[in-house]
């Protein structure tokens, strides 16, 4: 660990990240407004697409926006695989019975709902109404097990919102949307029981300059991907994507003990016929590979997403 100028101090042990990458954690945790415009001027990039802020929406309304959208594409063979992968990673290592569940950032409650019968309680909570509402009309026709609440508030909010504690919350692809990602993880430590697991799925940042390349032909943005770890994402607002070890960085550095740690989805995510997918013995397959994959060096460092299980670091 180091000191940097600005007084935060930095993870630089954690050998999975190259020292380009050291600062944006420090800058992130300082201020993610300034950091983007100082990413964004040492790539000398004018990002084509403006922050939810620039276009005069609130985060909100552009994940609205995107809510219906959303609901369409989440059981997509290649969507439910990510789903899929997650839960049965995080069952491994959960030895409670039957949990409390906490997701945050919930959106159409898909990832939700795989905990139905599993879970002693489930709470949804998102940011974006219509997210929402989305999720509650999914579990009025699911029926099942768990008593579900549903709870419309900013990561920030909810340990006035819900008492707790839960014994495991899913914080999957949020981390990216946040205004402050070091005080959303203090937050949500809040409503960890003593023993209770944090599961934080992300972007990696690894995967951002292959996407546009594979998939468009586009070699510009897969430049503008290597310098910048600000992404266009299909909800009209930009992202900030992490490293797993800039991830690690910022849950050591709030409290947390991380656990384990994954790649999501190392071999789908680049695979551009969509057609094989459907298939429920090629699913099968894909599905067993990438479990492989999963905690398989290289390919787990280039996987789309990244998993980390963490607990409290004093538990
Ligand atoms: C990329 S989606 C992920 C949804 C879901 N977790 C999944 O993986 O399918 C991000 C979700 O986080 C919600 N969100 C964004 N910022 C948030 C915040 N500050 N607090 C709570 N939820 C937020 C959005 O409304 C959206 O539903």
């Amino acid at each position: 660990m180091e000191a940097s100028s600005t007084g935060e101090v930095l993870t630089t042990t954690d050998t999975e990240d190259g020292d380009v990458h050291k600062n944006v954690v420090s800058l992130q945790a300082r201020d993610p407004k300034a950091q983007r415009r100082t990413l964004k001027r040492q790539a000398g990039i004018e990002c084509s697409l403006l922050s939810a802020e620039e276009l005069g929406l609130d985060p909100q309304e552009a994940f609205d926006n995107s809510a219906e959208r959303w609901n369409g594409t989440r059981e997509l063979p290649w969507n439910r695989l990510r789903y899929e992968l997650t839960h049965d990673l995080i069952r491994r290592h959960l030895d409670i019975e039957r949990p409390r569940v906490l997701e945050i950032g919930c959106g159409n409650g898909y990832e939700t709902s795989l905990w139905i019968n599993a879970a002693a309680t489930i709470t949804a909570s998102d940011i974006s109404v219509k997210m929402l509402e989305t999720a509650e009309q999914r579990f009025e026709t699911l029926g099942g097990g768990a008593k579900v609440e549903f709870i419309h508030s900013d990561v920030m909010g909810l340990p006035g919102r819900t008492g707790g504690p839960f014994d495991l919350i899913l914080f999957h692809n949020v981390i990216e949307y946040v205004e402050d990602p070091l005080a959303s993880l203090r937050s949500i430590k809040q409503l960890l029981s003593p023993d209770g697991m944090l599961s934080l799925r992300h972007i990696n940042r690894y995967s951002n300059p292959l996407i546009p390349a594979i998939y468009e032909d586009d070699l510009e943005t897969t430049v503008k991907y290597l310098n910048d770890a600000i992404i266009n994402t299909s909800f009209g607002i930009e992202a900030m994507t992490f490293t797993r070890g800039q991830i690690k960085g910022l849950l050591n550095k709030t409290g947390y003990s991380v656990s384990h740690s994954y790649g999501v989805i190392s071999l789908t995510g680049y695979m551009t016929n969509n057609e094989p997918k459907y298939d429920p013995a090629f699913y099968a397959q894909l599905k067993e590979i990438e479990l492989r994959m999963a905690e398989t060096f290289p390919y787990r460092e280039l996987s789309r997403f990244s998993l980390v299980l963490a607990k409290k670091a004093n538990a």
